[in-house]
C-alpha cells in the first residue's frame, strides 16, 4: 500500500507538472480525483479491507497525499488561468481597458415612495398598517358598507366578478367575489378583527370598469383611513388631514371641503386640493376647474360599525379614502395617470 501511494502521488505530480492547457488539467484532476474511478479515491476505498492498525496509517499518508497533490492543482489552475489572460491581452483578444458593464439598480416606483412615505406619517400618529384582499366578497366591498343590492350607488363602482366563494365566508351573502373597488372593505373587517377603538390605515390596489382619461385609470391605489373612538368628531378628522397633506407636500395645501355623498359615513365629505399640475388656472387633470378630487372622507355610519360588531351608541369614527395614485400626480406634476402603470422605464427612471 506504501508503495502504490508512493508511486501515485510521483506520476499525479508529473501529471500535474507536465499540463499546458486548462483542458488538459481538467483531464488530470479527473484521472486522480474522479468520484466514480479516481485512482486516488479507488485506493482510499480499498482502505476499508486493512486492518484497523493500518488503516491509520495509510489513511493519514493517503490523506496527506491528496492535500498534497489538491494543493498544486489549484496553483496550477491559478497559473493557468493568468496565462490565458495574459495572452488574450497579447493577442488583442481582451481590452481591459473598456469601462465594465454597468448593472442598472431597480428603484420603487413613485406609487410605493409616496406609500411609505403616509404609513410613516400614520405610525406616528398611532395607526396600524392593515392589508386586506384584492379579491374580496361583495359582502364586504358593498353590503356591509350599507350599500344593498340593487342600491344605486353599485354604478358608480363597477368590476369584475368572479365566480367562487370567500374563503371566510359566513353567509350566502358573503359567497360572491369580486375585484375590490375600493380599500373600503377593510374597514369592516378591521372593526370585526380589532373591535374599537381602533386606529388603521389601509393602502392598496383597487380596480373599476372606467373609461380612461388623464385622470382615470382602472387600476390605481387608496389609502384607507379609520380612526374609532369614544367622542371622535369632524374636528378629529380634519386635523388628521391637515397634518397628512403637510405631511406629503411639505407646505399649506389649499383645501375645500364640501358635502359628498357615500352611503357609508354620515356625513360625508369631498376633500378637494388645488391642482399643483396648473396651480388652479385649469388642465386635463383638473377638467379645467383648478381643483382636484383626492380626499373624501366622512363619519363611519351606524350601519357599517353595527357590521364590525361595534356598538354606534358607544363608539363614533371618521374614514376616509385618499386616492394615493392622484395625490401621486400632484406630489411629482404628472399630468397623466396612464403614465403611471405603463412600465416605460423612461418614465420610471425619474423618481
Ligand atoms: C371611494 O372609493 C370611497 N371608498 C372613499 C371613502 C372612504 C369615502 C371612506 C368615505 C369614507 P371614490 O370613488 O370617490 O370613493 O374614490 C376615492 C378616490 O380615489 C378619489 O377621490 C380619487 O382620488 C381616486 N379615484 C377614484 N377613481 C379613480 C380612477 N378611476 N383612477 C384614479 N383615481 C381614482
Amino acid at each position: 500500500m506504501k508503495k502504490e501511494l508512493e508511486q501515485l502521488s510521483q506520476s499525479a505530480k508529473q501529471a500535474i507538472e507536465n499540463v499546458g492547457t486548462s483542458k488538459e488539467l481538467e483531464k488530470v484532476e479527473q484521472q486522480y480525483f474522479g468520484r466514480k474511478d479516481g485512482e486516488l479515491n479507488n485506493i482510499l476505498k480499498s482502505l476499508k479491507t486493512l486492518s484497523d492498525k493500518e488503516k491509520k496509517i495509510f489513511g493519514e499518508a493517503a490523506n496527506s497525499i491528496k492535500q498534497e497533490l489538491r494543493n498544486l492543482l489549484e496553483q496550477k489552475k491559478n497559473s493557468l488561468g493568468d496565462k490565458q489572460v495574459s495572452e488574450q491581452i497579447e493577442q488583442g483578444e481582451l481590452d481591459v481597458t473598456l469601462p465594465g458593464r454597468k448593472k442598472d439598480l431597480g428603484s420603487l416606483n413613485p406609487v410605493s415612495t409616496i406609500q411609505y412615505e403616509l404609513e410613516n406619517i400614520f405610525r406616528s400618529l398611532g395607526f396600524m398598517i392593515l392589508d386586506g384582499p384584492e379579491l374580496e366578497s361583495e359582502y364586504y366591498n358593498f353590503e356591509a358598507l350599507n350599500v344593498p343590492e340593487h342600491h344605486p350607488a353599485r354604478d358608480m363602482q363597477d368590476t369584475f366578478y368572479i365566480k367562487g366563494k370567500d374563503q371566510g365566508a359566513r353567509s350566502k351573502d358573503e359567497e360572491r367575489l369580486l375585484l375590490r373597488t375600493h380599500t373600503s372593505p377593510v374597514q369592516v373587517r378591521a372593526m370585526q378583527k380589532y373591535g374599537a377603538p381602533l386606529r388603521a390605515v389601509v393602502p392598496g390596489r383597487v380596480f373599476r370598469y372606467e373609461a380612461l382619461d388623464a385622470s382615470h385609470e382602472n387600476t390605481f391605489n387608496q389609502l384607507e383611513g379609520l380612526m374609532i373612538g369614544k367622542d371622535i368628531s369632524i374636528v378629529n378628522l380634519i386635523a388628521v388631514m391637515k397634518t397628512l397633506l403637510k405631511g406629503i407636500f411639505k407646505k399649506d395645501i389649499k383645501v375645500r371641503l364640501r358635502p359628498g355623498y357615500f352611503p357609508f359615513v354620515e356625513p360625508g365629505f369631498e376633500l378637494d386640493i388645488h391642482c399643483l399640475i396648473c396651480d388652479g388656472r385649469g388642465c386635463s387633470v383638473c377638467k379645467n376647474s383648478g381643483w382636484v378630487e383626492l380626499l373624501p372622507c366622512g363619519m363611519v355610519h351606524p350601519n357599517v360599525l353595527r357590521a364590525g360588531n361595534i356598538d354606534p351608541d358607544e363608539f363614533s369614527g371618521f374614514a376616509f379614502g385618499l386616492g394615493l395614485t392622484r395625490l401621486v400626480m400632484m406630489r411629482y406634476g404628472i399630468d397623466d395617470i396612464r403614465l403611471i402603470n405603463l412600465g416605460d422605464l423612461r418614465f420610471l427612471k425619474q423618481f
